[in-house]
């Protein structure tokens, strides 16, 4: 049982909740506050089937929303994170939540509330934001833009200016449920994660042979094009000489990379030289198909590297769950160790 006296009763309640979804290990439960296409929070489940249960650093160069940290450091398999995206405001805005998440709790709800009532005035008022977000980069607007933007999909225009529209039956997450997202991924990386916004090379240079690097790349683009859907896109051969690169090392890495709808198959497959174990995830039925009238359903594949199958034929397959979040990292200001009288 918890016993946090200095906690006001909504502080409690995200703990309780939290508490209670990491106990359960209900990955689908955790806290997701950024809206973000190609997320990997519905798949979460089944990727981190392929974790092994003693990773040192969990990387995500590709972080997008941090759907992979989230999971992982809820179900207390990994020590430490190292979340990066190339997106800079994105990976600030992830950082801010983390470590100072009142603050930017404190900012979605005054741009939220400022949007008032009416279709038209919201409408106007996620133009301005946009517009002062693409002049400063805070990253705090854009956790409200994305939150209120169509089907939460950024757009970048050719110079790189985010140009997505608002969705105008919607006015975004309420204030209460983002905070209680932002405090939940506080709870769970603050203090064991760092930030940075490099290229995905750069990003993992320091991993090791205990660590685990999960690389979602965006999957269009791989030819060097560029793809409005994120801020850039990725060369397809540097890409796979990397993945070599990680090979001689001897790094455990997951890549999800190209994709099936019905029978179209998205993103070129990773060569066979890389030696890597293919798998197939059944994605469920695309939203796209279902408009269409179709019945496909998306595949999604997921390639993972020699290092970690012979790591996962080793290891015994139960996760640790001491690696499990310090509680001392959520709600720092109204908490004392003292007042703690046990967790669970
Ligand atoms: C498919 S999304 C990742 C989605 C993520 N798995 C999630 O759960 O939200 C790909 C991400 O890669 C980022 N990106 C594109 N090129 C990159 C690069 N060269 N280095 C690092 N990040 C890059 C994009 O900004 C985008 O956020």
């Amino acid at each position: 049982m918890l016993r946090l006296k200095a906690m006001s009763p909504h502080e409690l309640e995200i703990v309780t909740n939290l508490t209670q979804s990491i106990s359960e290990v209900n990955v689908s439960a955790l806290p997701h506050p950024i809206q973000y296409q190609g997320s990997k929070r519905h798949l979460a489940t089944r990727i981190l089937e392929h974790f092994p249960d003693d990773v040192q650093t969990l990387y995500e160069p590709f972080a997008g929303s941090a759907a992979m940290s989230i999971a992982a450091a809820a179900r207390g398999v990994a020590r430490h994170f190292v979340i990066n995206d190339l997106n800079q405001p994105l990976a600030k805005l992830l950082q801010s939540m983390v470590e100072n998440p009142q603050a930017t709790s404190d900012v979605y709800s005054a741009v939220w509330a400022a949007q008032g009532e009416g279709p038209t005035q919201s409408v106007a008022h996620f133009n301005v934001v946009r517009e002062r977000f693409n002049q400063t980069q805070e990253p705090e607007l854009l956790l409200y833009l994305l939150a209120r933007c169509i089907k939460g999909a950024v757009r970048y225009n050719r110079d790189g200016l985010f140009n997505q529209s608002p969705d105008k039956r919607r006015k975004g997450t309420l204030p209460k449920t983002m905070q209680r997202n932002i405090f939940g991924i506080s709870y769970l990386l603050k203090g064991r994660s760092s930030f940075s916004s490099l290229d995905y090379r750069r990003a993992i240079e320091g991993a090791n042979e205990h660590d685990l690097i999960y690389m979602d790349p965006p999957y269009q683009g791989v030819s060097g094009e560029r793809d409005g859907r994120y801020l850039a896109g990725l060369a397809f051969d540097v890409f796979v000489e990397s993945l070599a690169a990680l090979n001689q090392r001897g790094i455990s890495y997951i890549v999800s990379y190209d994709g099936k709808l019905g029978e179209r198959v998205y993103g070129q497959e990773l060569p066979e030289r890389l030696q890597l174990e293919r798998l197939e995830l059944d994605a469920g039925r695309s939203s796209t198909a279902s408009l269409l009238g179709r019945d496909d359903v998306t595949v999604e594949s997921l390639y993972l590297s020699k290092p970690l199958t012979q790591r996962l034929s080793k290891s015994s397959g139960a996760k640790v769950p001491s690696m499990q979040p310090d509680l001392s990292t959520l709600f720092p200001s109204s908490y004392d160790a003292e007042t703690i009288e046990a967790v669970h």
